[in-house]
């Protein structure tokens, strides 16, 4: 129906004749002329109808409303002297029109597009509407750009891209799974894949040596800025390859989609162990932008006078006691700050938050007199305290204080401006440990996924033994991760056995696996990258949902479709379900 889109037009278009198609962003009658903001993917252009020059068109005009879609025919012109709008990528031009059609009508919108004071529940709701701002295309056309540039990447490699199951079993991602009940096997369900995992490192069995998917992932778990019960993972396996092969093709990856996007980024990455990011940041997604990182200082406070402290201080093995340093934030934090962050890591389980601030005249700080000379001394110059500085101290069980210290780091350096939005900074994690002992559980837990392969097995201690597994962090989000799996048998019957999972139920759930596993499995090993979170970054967004065409709210609905929503009686006696209501106070959070 168009001859251009409206910012293909130009100063260099003067004196062309143009059918433009699109919406009207907005229109304004000046004494008789219309000017109307036509509005397409591209962008907008003024149209102009003057009564003197076309009376239909004009008389058209005047029954447009902002939103109609129209379909305009004229001629490019320059705009008057003076007249020129450069907030408008087409500014210096107009198309005076000739031939005007309404195509279609539009009721009055229920918000305005762009309008920052439009609450996100209206714009869901609406979600087609929201979408149809530039600002909106342009992130899906980078999006879109960066799905092709990675298959692009990918198929130089080598990869096949295959798709795999959505009505499938169980994958343990550590979430819970969405269920689908079958009606042909009634009290059966199917589970939505909560990633390719297991598929595949079958397809690695089959021989597929180098696999690739863009692959719709779901997992039933706590919703935050990052995540949503369904995403994207660009998921990648192959065969015959150590953790530095692997590690090539996602940092080639991400360099490859960066730079269709726009932005070029050094590799290879740099690296972490899994226990220093741990020591040093609290977490292991780690925000490299800035210092601020966490110094040891729990032999200082070993036999100190504090009974709390030295208590704490007697069990180096599972208690820290970690030392934040702000330079010069004695001079930044007032009081009601300080209070501020105290009540910030309360949040997080930190049962005061003490503190020494350094001033001229030495160190003040209410834990200083529980210290001995030595100790004090040792804190001076393993902080390198400067006059100015303030050091804020985390005491107690190591997974506690490794959590709120970290997110005090994070808060701190936001309070204080000391985060370059403009900086990339990629890190591997690496070395992490294989089981993690949950608090207050006899079992051990995969800290990636129970099909990871361990380094040294048989090593006693079991917090010493280590997964061959890597994650890629970007800028304090986790942007991806992966392993090389176990191969062989015996080993992953092992795992699970340690695990706490017996045969029968390994059987029962992995057996498709473990089947695959007698007959040559190669080694193998991949990753999966959150295209979603990926795009999120690229993009600059606050969150995931921005970075989604139709996103799910924080408590899973889609304000769209009213999904989910009930169904009719008939459809769950054909699945042989009768719905019984969790009482509200049952219900998992
Ligand atoms: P993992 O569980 O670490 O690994 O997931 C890989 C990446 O997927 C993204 N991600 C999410 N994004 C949005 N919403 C969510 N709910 C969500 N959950 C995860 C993250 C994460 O780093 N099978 C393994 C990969 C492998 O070992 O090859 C896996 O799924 O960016």
């Amino acid at each position: 129906m168009r001859t251009h889109y409206c910012t293909d037009l130009n100063e260099k278009s003067v004196g062309e004749e143009v059918t433009l198609a699109g919406w009207v962003n907005s229109y304004r009658d000046h004494g008789g002329v219309i000017f109307i903001d036509l509005r397409d993917k591209s962008g907008l252009i003024q149209l102009v109808c003057d009564p003197a020059d076309n009376e239909q068109a004009h008389k058209v005009a005047s029954q447009i409303r902002d939103e109609f879609v129209v379909i305009a025919k004229g001629k490019v012109r320059l705009r008057g002297e003076g007249l020129e709008n450069p907030r408008l990528e087409t500014g210096k031009i107009e198309v005076v029109i000739d031939d005007l059609e309404i195509e279609n009508r539009s009721e009055p919108m229920p918000f305005t597009l762009g309008d920052p004071n439009v609450g996100e529940d209206i714009r869901l709701r609406y979600r087609y509407l929201d979408l149809r701002q530039k600002q909106m295309y342009d992130t899906f056309r980078l999006r879109s750009k960066a799905a092709i540039a990675a298959r692009n990447l990918l198929d130089s490699l080598g990869f096949l891209e295959v798709e795999t199951p959505i009505l499938t079993k169980s994958t343990p991602e550590g979430a819970r799974d969405y269920l689908v009940p079958s009606r042909v096997h009634n009290g059966e369900f199917y589970a939505l894949p909560q990633s390719p995992q297991l598929f595949k490192q079958l397809l690695m069995v089959a021989g597929f040596d180098r696999y690739f998917q863009i692959a719709k992932c779901f997992r039933d778990e706590d919703l935050r800025a990052d995540r949503q019960p369904e995403f994207t993972q660009i998921d990648v396996e192959m065969s015959f390859c150590d953790q530095e092969d692997v590690m090539k093709v996602a940092e080639d990856l991400l360099a490859a989609i960066f730079s269709a996007c726009g932005r070029e980024i050094s590799t290879p990455f740099n690296r972490i162990t899994y226990r220093e990011s741990m020591e040093k940041y609290g977490n292991d997604r780690p925000d490299l932008r800035f210092g601020l990182e966490l110094v040891d200082v729990i032999d200082l406070f070993e036999g100190c006078d504090s009974p709390i402290f030295a208590e704490i201080a007697q069990y180096k093995k599972l208690n820290r006691i970690k030392a934040l340093k702000v330079p010069g934030g004695d001079n930044a934090f007032s009081r009601k700050t300080i209070k501020e962050l105290e009540s910030f890591v309360s949040k997080f389980g930190a049962k005061g938050l003490a503190y020494i601030q350094v001033k001229e005249e030495g160190l003040k700080g209410p834990i200083l007199k529980f210290l001995s000379e030595e100790a004090i001394e040792t804190m001076k110059s393993r902080l390198d305290l400067q006059v100015g500085d303030i050091v804020f101290f985390g005491a107690g069980e190591r997974k506690i204080v490794w959590d709120y210290m970290g997110r005090l780091r994070v808060e701190v350096a936001k309070r204080l401006n000391m985060i370059d939005e403009e900086r990339l900074e990629f890190v591997w994690v690496v070395d992490f440990p294989m089981f993690e002992l949950e608090e207050g559980e006899l079992h051990l837990k995969a800290l990636h996924h129970p099909f990871t392969m361990p380094k040294n097995i048989d090593e006693e201690d079991i917090e010493a033994i280590d997964s061959i597994a890597y994650d890629v962090v970007l800028n304090g989000i986790e942007l991806g991760g992966g392993s090389i799996r176990i191969h062989k048998l015996d080993i992953q019957r092992k795992v699970f056995k340690m695990l706490g999972i017996s045969e029968e139920e390994a059987d029962e759930k992995f057996g498709f696996l473990l089947d695959a596993l007698k007959f040559g499995a190669p080694p193998h090993g991949g990753f999966a990258l959150g295209f979603d979170r990926l795009m999120m970054l690229l993009g600059k967004k606050e969150s995931i949902r921005d970075v989604i065409a139709f996103p799910k709210t924080q408590s899973a609905t889609c304000l769209l479709t009213h999904a989910p929503g009930p169904v009719d009686e008939e459809q769950l006696k054909e699945l042989g379900i009768r719905i019984r209501r969790t009482p509200k106070s049952d219900a998992p959070k």
